[in-house]
């Protein structure tokens, strides 16, 4: 079974096909970072109108570089929501308009199924279960996956998402967006124990996170420097920015998988291309003798390929999920 995926929840505009046979035969993304940039955060309005310039020539590249026809896909995946709903809109209607032209059935898919599953594309996935860690830019989340559709919370952010906290301490260092990769970069340069900032419910029991007071305490320390911060008091503030947050996301995985008894973590979405975390989960994990998975770099962001991957692994459990039903909606929420 081929299936074509299409991601435009926010700033990517992603295409892919999966053949369940064969794997990921082809998948073309473009970025909208570039656009977004001068605005310091994504415009939704620009996003959408990117996204319906984008879709179609990137169409045209995964079928040339898969060597297929349109007429050879079996079905459409689209992410449903979560997203910005105009940006979603564009997706869906190129789905829809696709699968009625077509022939062909359509499904929805969960913008975080999709990046929940991404670990599974590797040449050597995970096998069920596991406790996955859901960090992007609208999500923290902690979950036990027992297989495709059998998911369980075990906790989530209570405020802003680790995704979130990056970039918005990002921005009160004056680095550009997206704010993520910038304040990791330059936390590198930065000396540990210069600032020791808070980390918001390490010892709780829970699997719970909230972030809102780590990147308060960000702003505290920028204030406190005033107009005249250096570039070494930058990377000192932003190395104490990293460290916290991994502490706690490093902590709450060890605690869910001690919890739960399982040995495998997934970790998934776009803050899970952080290095810094990806080294403290390795170190911790290792001495703990459990297993840890990432989804390939370029699979971590948004892309096309986790939700045609998302779409197979779906109709796979339940063929008749797609359907021949091309008036759509989508859920922003
Ligand atoms: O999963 P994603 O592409 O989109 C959402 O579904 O939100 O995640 C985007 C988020 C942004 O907040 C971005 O700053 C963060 O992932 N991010 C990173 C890194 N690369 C992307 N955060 C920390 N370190 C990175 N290397
Ligand atoms: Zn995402």
């Amino acid at each position: 079974m081929l299936v074509l995926g299409v991601e435009s929840s926010c700033d990517e505009t992603g295409l892919a096909l999966y053949d369940t046979e064969r794997g990921l035969l082809a998948h073309a993304l473009h970025s909208q970072i570039a656009m977004h940039q001068e605005y310091g955060g994504v415009v939704p309005e620009l996003a959408s109108r990117d996204h319906i310039r984008r879709a179609i020539p990137l169409l045209q590249q995964t079928l040339a570089d898969a060597q297929v026809q349109a007429a050879d896909i079996d079905a459409i995946a689209y992410t449903q929501g979560p997203g910005l709903a105009g940006a979603l809109l564009v997706g869906a209607s190129v789905a829809c308009g696709l699968g009625l032209a077509l022939d062909k059935p359509v499904l929805g898919i969960h913008h975080l199924e999709g990046h929940l599953l991404s670990p599974l594309l590797a040449s050597k996935p995970p096998r069920f279960p596991f406790i996955a860690l859901l960090v992007s830019g609208g999500h923290t989340q902690l979950m036990r996956v027992d297989g495709v559709g059998r998911y369980e919370l075990l906790g989530e952010t209570l405020d802003d998402a680790a995704g979130e906290a990056f970039d918005k301490s990002a921005k009160l260092l004056g680095l550009g967006y997206p704010g993520g990769p910038a304040i990791s970069r330059l936390a590198e340069f930065g000396d540990p124990a210069a600032y020791q900032l808070p980390r918001p419910m390490l010892h709780s029991k829970n699997l719970d996170f909230s972030f809102s007071g780590l990147k308060t305490a960000v702003l505290t320390v920028v204030k406190q420097h005033s107009a005249n911060i250096c570039e070494q008091d930058k990377a000192n503030i932003a190395r104490g920015f990293v460290d916290a947050i991994v502490d706690v996301l490093v902590a709450k995985c060890m605690t869910a998988l001690k919890q739960t008894n399982l040995k495998r973590l997934v970790i998934a979405g776009g803050v899970g291309a952080n290095a810094q975390l990806r080294a403290a989960l390795n170190a911790a994990a290792a001495k703990r003798r459990y297993e840890v998975f990432y989804p390939e770099l370029q699979f971590c962001t948004d892309n096309g390929a986790m939700i045609a991957f998302a779409g197979a692994m779906r109709l796979r459990e339940e063929p008749g999920a797609a359907r021949k039903e091309y008036g759509f909606g989508v859920r922003p929420r």
